[in-house]
């Protein structure tokens, strides 16, 4: 009998494929990293002490916990959204602070996929039987415009772990001037970001003792062997993260370490590979404190203030709408 079985496919992920790897240089968007298997690599990544990026922010949090609260919380009460939910582990710690001081706010965790959300809602349910938790599925800005009208409280957004790096600049910006569209004059935003520093610690961050943040990249090819019946031989990839303390910009590559050729089945593609021809993973941008306020500015908000850990490693950078 003939198979006539018709496959799920991601119709975005196979297009920037399509279009990543028919590129000159090659490249594969980071975003797709975080498939089951990436996001266990990730929190392993998180754990690492080289890694020192999710540590920090925890540290600063915990801190500035009140000053954070002070600086938001001007008319008794407001609605807290976060962009990109994750586990909720450095958010807990504003939460369970705000709860403690019988603040009135709600919190609105925003992720596009509903199986996140719903174990962070069963922890913070758990953890917090106090708090006023309402999560929102679906895409960052089409949930916090939906959620405009019936708003009585004023909005604090917040998008921390330097997120904002795997962006390049100009999509920065976009994003945070669309981000800048869904808020009213007085809401506030707190952008975690990753500063620079000695050049050897960050590229350290991305190049781990353990290898983790190499097979994290190297998932990726993994994940489009199984998704697409592709024959990526990822023994003939290598990890290269390297760092511009001009740009700020740590970047990640693969590289073929021979000339091969891999054929995606499901996308009828064959891709050619040159000898040490590179794919570029991901950009994991390094701020100024300088650059971050150009930021505010071009997007419309102010800076309020920054607050950073005493080796000035990280920063979470408070803005007003204006
Ligand atoms: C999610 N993001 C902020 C991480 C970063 O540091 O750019 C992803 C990551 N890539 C390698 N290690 C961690």
């Amino acid at each position: 009998m003939q198979d006539t079985t018709i496959k799920p496919v991601n119709v975005d992920f196979a297009r920037d494929i399509i279009e990543g790897l028919s590129s000159q240089p090659k490249r594969l968007p980071s975003k797709y990293f975080y498939d089951a298997i990436g996001d266990d690599l990730f929190q392993q990544i998180m754990e690492l002490d080289e890694y020192y990026l999710t540590r920090t922010e925890f540290n600063i949090l915990s801190n500035e916990k009140q000053n954070i609260l002070n600086a938001v919380n001007e008319n008794g009460g407001f609605h807290l959204y976060e962009l990109g939910a994750g586990d909720g582990y450095k958010t807990k710690i504003l939460l369970k602070h705000f709860v403690s001081q019988n603040v009135d706010f709600e919190y609105s965790p925003i992720d596009i996929s509903s199986n996140v959300l719903d174990q962070l809602e069963r922890s913070l349910i758990k953890e917090i039987p106090d708090l006023n938790v309402r999560p929102l599925v679906g895409d960052y800005f089409a949930m916090l415009n939906s959620i405009e009208n019936e708003e009585h409280h004023h909005k604090v957004v917040i998008f921390m772990g330097s997120n904002i790096g795997n962006f390049n600049s100009e999509v920065a910006v976009k994003f945070l001037k669309q981000l800048r569209s869904s808020l009213t004059k007085g809401d506030y935003f707190l952008l975690g970001a990753d500063l620079k520093k000695d050049p050897t610690k960050i590229l350290k961050a991305y190049n781990d003792s353990k290898g983790v943040t190499r097979d994290f990249n190297l998932n990726l090819l993994s994940r489009i062997n199984k998704e697409f019946e592709a024959d990526f031989d990822i023994s003939k990839f290598q990890h290269y993260p390297y760092y511009d303390p001009g740009t700020g910009e740590c970047r990640s590559y693969l590289i073929s370490t021979e000339e091969q050729e891999v054929h995606i089945a499901d996308l009828n593609e064959k891709v050619h590979f040159k000898a040490w021809e590179a794919i570029h993973m991901e950009i994991s941008k390094k701020f100024d404190l300088d650059e971050l306020e150009q930021f505010a500015e071009e997007s419309g908000f102010e800076l309020v203030q920054h607050f950073t850990d005493e080796n000035n490693y990280f920063v979470d950078s408070l803005w007003r709408a204006v």
